[in-house]
């Protein structure tokens, strides 16, 4: 028997530590909470990402009365991202989230298994690692790359 040990550096900042750029990227992810559609969880969530050209995009869960037709803030943000621009890679997704009451979590927002396979295959797809920000107020959550959020990860080079 062996052991295997997976490390995942995560670095934690507090907003006024994080340079003008990426500021910006929180300020849209929590902007976009506010066009979220969810009468259903109450669940507001916003993404927003920079694409590798500079370009800003974002998004918010959009619900539906017939729950698994609705579609999570990064899916959203990431399948308008990826059509509307399919030659630019994304640098960096920017996630937050707010509560029944309104208010932002105070801990990093976790996606979703599924939308951590999205962000996957968007990687993939351009061969490019892309950084992700997980807003809350008491840190933001800087990780890498989908390696760090999803390890032993499934994709195409599985079925070869
Ligand atoms: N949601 C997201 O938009 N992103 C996540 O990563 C987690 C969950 C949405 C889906 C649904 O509209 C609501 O939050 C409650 O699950």
């Amino acid at each position: 028997m062996k052991e295997l040990t997976i490390r995942i550096p995560i670095r934690v900042f507090d907003y006024e530590e994080l340079g003008a750029d990426d500021r910006r990227l929180i300020d849209a992810a929590r902007e976009a909470t506010r066009r979220s559609y969810s009468p259903y969880s109450r669940f507001a969530v916003g993404a927003a990402l920079r694409l590798l050209d500079g370009t800003f995009v974002s998004g918010s869960n959009q619900e539906n009365a017939a729950s698994p037709s609705g579609l999570c803030a990064e899916r959203t943000t990431l399948f308008y991202a990826n059509s509307r621009y399919p030659d630019q890679p994304v640098d960096t997704l920017a996630i937050a989230a707010r509560n029944e009451r309104g208010e932002f979590l105070a801990a990093p927002i976790p996606p979703c298994g599924a939308c951590r396979q999205v962000m996957l295959e968007t990687e993939k797809r351009y061969g490019r690692e892309m950084r992700i920000l997980l807003y809350g107020t008491q840190g933001i959550y800087e990780i890498q790359g989908v390696s760090g959020l999803l390890p032993l990860s499934f994709d195409a080079s599985a079925m070869k």
